[in-house]
């Protein structure tokens, strides 16, 4: 991170001529903020940090999605706050002093921020510096007497922060990294490693106040992953909120966001985590819904040889009458006819669920784990070109991509699918 010290020299430099040109809207420019990172630090470096900077329109909606206005009666905590684009679009909320340090004494009661990363936290001060002063602030005091006005701006470690530290926290907002950290061993995680994300989040939500007010960019897996049910549960009881779902974080970062904001409540909390569709009748009371049973490069070649079938001898909606490939297996295999749907895909693939109709005649098939099974209860052909064209619909693409914005199907989305 010593490195990123460099460009805190260049704003420093950038203040003390009190130059307005473009260099100086570049600095709080929150689009450009992630992309110029990159040309400091390597990329193993801001994965290791999570460091993956908020753009312009997504700030706006996290900002905007709080409940109640920030005013200089606030206290706004980001307590992962990197070189500060949330915090800057915050204070845009506010107004200015005609001297710079009067309106930095002013906005540095409201605008809390903590980073373990000392060369950030003293960005994300200048950068509050430079657009103070863009937006009209005359220059009155030295730099470092600016900095020191930003007191609540810190190094600190967020996971490590006691509850009466955050007694005056009025709006929370974040966009925490998503990285993979291990399981904290708090009832609500599953074993091994979790995403960073939830961790802080879930931190922060119990410690904050009652009627907190709550914005956070978080990563779809915690909306829609089937590893985090129990957050979803635990979060949901704290929390009355909705969840706006963003898609792509940046051209940079390619996982999928949604904003989560609403309030902390008492024991009644309730978070539509997705729209809701009712349907009397859902894909599941009509297909035993299943993930391939054959792991390819696990499970030994042994017992009786079947055809097999697997993510690449599959075409897309067509049905397939006769499989070369043969593969021995001592598992579970499944007897035509059954459609078979791919499980790794992408919001931006024109059909989310690209699926087969398998009608291969008297064979049991070995059916790889890449390719989700859905076999008709009836053991009819004719509910397999029913789901087909259904799977191939305008309203199951829209359906999967609100309800999961993962590259991967879950067994439980493809069953939730409504019928109609
Ligand atoms: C995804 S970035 C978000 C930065 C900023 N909130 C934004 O939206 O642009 C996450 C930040 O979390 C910081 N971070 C990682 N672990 C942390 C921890 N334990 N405590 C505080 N900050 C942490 C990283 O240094 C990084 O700057």
């Amino acid at each position: 991170m010593n490195k990123f010290a460099e460009y805190n020299q260049y704003l420093k430099e950038l203040i003390e001529a009190m130059l307005i040109n473009q260099n100086m809207h570049d600095a709080v420019n929150l689009d450009i903020s992630d992309g110029l990172l990159r040309s400091y630090l390597s990329k193993e470096k801001i994965y290791s940090a999570g460091a993956f900077f908020t753009g312009q329109n997504l700030a706006t909606l996290v900002v905007n999605s709080l409940k109640q206005p920030i005013t200089f009666s606030s206290v706004v905590l980001d307590p992962t706050c990197g070189t500060g684009n949330l915090l800057i679009e915050c204070s845009r909320k506010l107004d200015i002093e005609k001297q710079l340090s009067e309106t930095l004494k002013k906005w540095g009661h409201v605008l809390w921020g903590f980073d373990i990363h000392e060369t950030f936290v003293e960005s994300c001060k200048l950068r509050l510096i430079i657009e103070a002063l863009l937006r009209g602030c005359k220059l009155d005091c030295s730099v470092a007497e600016a900095l020191d006005y930003l007191k609540n701006i810190k190094l600190k470690d967020a996971m490590i922060v006691q509850p009466d530290e955050l007694k005056s926290v009025t709006h929370l907002i974040m966009n925490p990294p998503f990285n993979l950290w291990p399981s904290p061993e708090t009832g609500i995680w599953k074993k091994g490693k979790v995403n960073a994300a939830g961790i802080v989040f879930e931190h922060f939500i119990s410690l904050v106040n009652l009627d907190c007010c709550i914005s956070a960019v978080l990563p779809d897996v915690l909306r829609s992953g089937s590893r985090y049910d129990n957050f979803r549960s635990s979060i949901a009881e704290k929390i009355s909120g909705i969840c706006e779902v963003w898609g792509r974080f940046n051209k940079q970062a390619d996982v999928d966001v949604f904003v989560l904001s609403g309030f902390k409540v008492e024991n009644k909390g309730n978070i539509k985590w997705h729209q809701k569709i009712s349907a009397a009748v859902t894909l599941a009371d009509e297909f035993d819904v299943c993930i391939g049973p054959v792991v390819h490069y696990r499970d030994p070649e042994i017992g009786c040889e079947y055809p097999f079938l697997h993510a690449k001898n599959v075409i897309n909606w067509s049905e397939i009458n006769n499989i070369d490939e043969k593969r021995r297996f001592r598992g579970r295999v499944i007897v035509p006819p059954f459609v078979v749907v791919k499980r790794t895909s992408s919001p931006s693939d024109l059909y989310r669920a690209a699926a087969a109709i398998i009608n291969v005649e008297d064979k049991a098939v070995a059916v790889e784990n890449h390719l989700i099974v859905l076999k008709p209860k009836s053991g009819k052909l004719q509910d397999c070109i029913n789901v087909i064209e259904l799977l191939a619909s305008d309203f199951v693409n829209k359906y999967l991509n609100e309800r999961i914005r993962l590259r991967h199907l879950t067994v439980n989305v493809i069953k939730s699918i409504p019928l109609f």
